[in-house]
């Protein structure tokens, strides 16, 4: 197989060629299937170059279940895949990602929250939802391993709630901001390089993190425009350092957990930036 590329096609297809246990780690952000119809004035319509993205909603998630159990069997056992996707509403009832990413072969590690600090849609037929959903998917290391390995102390510090602003490009509706994919693969390598792969690549982003940590990686997407954006991000992948180091950054603890512990201290003071909904 081939390295370092993006395969411009369908991502269920291409994934039913590729070898068993191959990557380390995957990330993605799928076509939500939000159905191009009824979408808020204030915000752009999400409509992509290639792919419709109102499709029967069964059919649509039958086929994400496909996706993800080829993804396991690609990623590696020990392996991580970062799943991202948000609720819904179909005629006011709700669509939760829940239902299918708990019908495949994945060890579901934990929901994370993406606090976008924006809302899609500004009606008020609900609280305003700022939020999406990131599943973190295990491959278990061995038969019967439903608990895996530990993070290291300074990415677990970063909390299970995320705050990235979403990211704003001309050349696609929306693209991961280059922190969402970055943090996880290097939260799920701790700075090992590693294979990673994104099956819904749109301009790159994953596979731009992937090269700036060290990784190999592969991408696919359907749209052959959005495959030329990725190529052109990744020959030029260094202008993006900057935006990676900030977020390589926020990983880092002063005193571990157990070095507390061991000491007598207190819990670690959050270093999440006081929020008016603060819960602890
Ligand atoms: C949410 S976007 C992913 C954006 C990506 N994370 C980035 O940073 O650019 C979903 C992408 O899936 C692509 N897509 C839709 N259907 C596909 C399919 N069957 N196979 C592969 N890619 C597909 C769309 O063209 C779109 O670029």
């Amino acid at each position: 197989m081939q390295w370092d590329t993006i395969i411009v096609g369908d991502a269920l297809t291409v994934l039913r060629t590729l070898p068993d246990d191959t990557f380390d780690v995957g990330v993605t952000s799928p076509p939500y299937n939000k159905g191009e119809r009824h979408k808020g004035w204030l915000v752009d319509r999400v409509l992509y170059d290639s792919a419709t993205d109102a499709r029967p909603e069964p059919l649509y998630q039958e086929e994400q279940v496909a996706v993800l159990n080829e993804l396991y069997r690609v990623i590696k056992p020990g392996g991580s895949f970062f799943y991202n996707h948000k609720l819904r509403w179909e005629r006011g009832r709700l669509l939760h990602p829940y239902t299918w990413v708990s019908r495949n072969r994945w060890i579901l590690r934990q929901e994370i929250i993406w606090h976008r600090g924006i809302a899609a849609n500004l009606r008020g037929w609900r609280f305003w939802q700022v939020e999406e959903r990131i599943y973190w998917l295990c491959k278990p290391r061995f038969p019967g391993d439903t608990i895996g390995s530990e993070l290291a102390p300074r990415h677990a510090l970063l909390s299970s709630v995320w705050e990235i602003r979403p990211e704003r490009d001309p050349r696609h509706p929306n693209p991961f901001p280059l922190e969402l994919p970055a943090r996880c693969i290097f939260s799920a390598l701790d700075g090992r390089p590693g294979a990673v792969i994104d099956p819904y690549a749109g301009i790159g982003t994953t596979v731009v993190a992937a090269k700036l940590l060290g990784c190999r990686f592969l991408g696919v997407e359907l749209s052959p425009q959005y495959a030329q954006v990725a190529f052109q991000r990744l020959e030029h992948a260094e202008e993006e350092r900057p935006r990676l180091e900030e977020e390589l950054q926020r990983h880092r603890v002063e005193v571990t957990f157990r070095e507390r512990k061991a000491r007598g201290l207190a819990r670690p003071p959050s270093r999440r930036p006081a929020h008016p909904l603060r819960l602890l």
